[in-house]
């Protein structure tokens, strides 16, 4: 099948002031997920992780047993992976434009989209975020191992939707709080696979994780430096934010969780205090990122008809009572699991440049921390110009299993400012093609 990207004009009759639609839109069928619904996680509470599927543009019958899967998990904690879907990485963009004076949102076809040769799976995560059903905010995780239970039945749920998805190789990605999502699933997924018959393993091939909170504790004392020499701050706010920041520590090795959290959020919030930047989510903003448009999206009936969800449902970007569950959990390092995932399967950490909160700094802070034995080979491999169309697009640093990007002119949502870039890495990246490619090794023998 060979989906042509229509330039489909459709639009939602959305008046500034008002906010209101029109009752007649309805969601266009090239646009629709080619699956999407619910995945129960505990069928006595009907709990529910809500997704959106969309299946490889680019497929044909035969391969698409073998074609991979990509899973998307975003963060918050708490918010819903559909503003990724419609604003970042998903086949179908919302984007505001003029009609007869009147403001539209319509969907435009994104031409960086994660699904044009991967099928493409977004899930709500954990449960009471986005459009997915908490039955009781008690049900609700408040750390990774409940996290990573839930996806564990909801990824299982998926596959066996389909008898073709069961050989198809499973890539979990996702950016920011899913730092924390996407080494717990991995993780689980390792440990519990070799537990099961072949029949109920998820065929992980690889993890990715853009401007992630994996290793807090050392993340956090990465502030003051970086806006020090970016010059957003001067020498003696520099030395109140570390401050701030040692108190974070502190409170993280004493194991003093929700206090500890409530240092971090002091540490933005002075940070953003005397920046006075729009958004630490990227420096170079005059104003945050518009994701209000895809809350604007969602709230039509009709819109949540086609996607299949109760209409009854009210749409946020993100979900506050999701946030306080796993209030404790902020701090709590998953760095561990890294380390378990690079020893047995391939990890992508990438960043855009431009993130003031989980940054370039940031990451690079707590990899070269970690306890693995191809760490120093990574460290010593040469960091490489990588070029999207013959345009700079970022520097890759790859050695064995291990792979680390920075993405330039990109913020915390790399997907949504670089959309063909981010798809020209995840593409190399899990097809093992370019800078992604295994070094040529000198023949020695030939050398001498
Ligand atoms: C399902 O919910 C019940 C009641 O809250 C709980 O006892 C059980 O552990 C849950 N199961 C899972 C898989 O979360
Ligand atoms: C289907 O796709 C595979 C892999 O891309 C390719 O090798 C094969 O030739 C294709 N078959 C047809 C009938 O197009
Ligand atoms: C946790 O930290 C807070 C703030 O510093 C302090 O008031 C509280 O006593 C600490 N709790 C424990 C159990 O140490
Ligand atoms: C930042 O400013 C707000 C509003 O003035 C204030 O409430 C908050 O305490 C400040 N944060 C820090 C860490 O100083
Ligand atoms: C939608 O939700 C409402 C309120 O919870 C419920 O009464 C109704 O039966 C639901 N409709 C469907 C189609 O599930
Ligand atoms: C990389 O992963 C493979 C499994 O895919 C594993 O056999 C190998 O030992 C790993 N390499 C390192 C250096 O950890």
């Amino acid at each position: 099948m060979e989906l042509t990207p229509l330039k489909l004009i459709f639009f939602l009759t959305f008046l500034i002031h008002l906010h209101r639609y029109s009752s007649a839109s309805t969601f266009p069928k090239e646009a629709l997920p080619t699956k999407s619904g619910y995945l129960p996680v505990n069928d006595t509470t009907g709990s529910a992780i809500f997704y959106a599927f969309y299946e490889a543009q680019n497929h044909n019958h035969t391969s698409l047993s073998q074609t991979p899967l990509v899973i998307w998990l975003q963060g918050g904690p708490g918010c819903s992976s559909m503003t990724s879907n419609f604003y970042e990485l998903g086949p179908w963009l919302v984007t505001p434009s003029m009609k007869q004076n009147v403001e539209h949102l319509e969907l435009q076809p994104n031409p960086g989209s994660w699904n044009r040769i991967f099928g493409l799976l977004f899930l709500d995560n954990p449960i009471g975020t986005g459009f997915s059903i908490a039955s009781t905010p008690e049900e609700i995780p408040t750390d990774q191992e409940a996290v990573a239970r839930h996806l564990f039945i909801a990824i299982r749920k998926f596959i066996a939707l389909d008898p073709l998805f069961k050989s198809r190789p499973i890539y979990i990605t996702g950016e920011s709080y899913a730092g924390k999502y996407v080494p717990s699933i991995g993780y689980y997924i390792l440990k519990r696979n070799p537990l099961l018959p072949l029949s109920k393993r998820v065929n992980l091939h690889g993890v990715a994780i853009a401007n992630g909170l994996t290793d807090p504790e050392t993340q956090v004392g990465t502030y003051a430096l970086h806006n020090y020499y970016l010059g957003l701050i001067n020498e003696k706010q520099k030395t109140q934010l570390e401050k701030l920041q040692l108190e974070a520590i502190q409170l993280t090795k004493a194991g003093n969780w929700s206090h500890a959290t409530d240092a971090r959020i002091n540490v933005l919030s002075y940070l953003e205090n005397v920046t006075g930047l729009a958004t630490l989510l990227d420096f170079r903003r005059y104003r945050p990122y518009d994701t209000d448009w895809v809350v604007q999206f969602l709230k039509n009936p009709e819109i949540k008809k086609a996607l299949g969800v109760n209409e009854s449902m009210i749409f946020e970007d993100c979900n506050d009572v999701v946030t306080k569950a796993l209030h404790s959990d902020v701090m709590k390092s998953v760095r561990f699991k890294v380390e378990y995932l690079v020893k047995n399967t391939k990890v992508l950490l990438y960043q855009g440049q431009c993130d003031l909160r989980d940054g370039v700094f940031s990451s690079e802070s707590w990899m070269k921390k970690m306890k693995w034995e191809g760490l120093q080979k990574f460290l010593d491999a040469e960091r490489d110009v990588w070029n999207v169309n013959g345009v700079l697009a970022g520097y890759v640093q790859k050695s064995d299993n291990l792979s680390h990007a920075v993405v330039l002119a990109a913020g915390h949502f790399v997907e949504a400012d670089q959309h063909v870039n981010s798809q020209a890495l995840i593409e190399d990246w899990i097809l093992d093609r370019g800078l992604f490619a295994s070094k040529h090794i000198p023949n020695l023998f030939m050398d001498i």
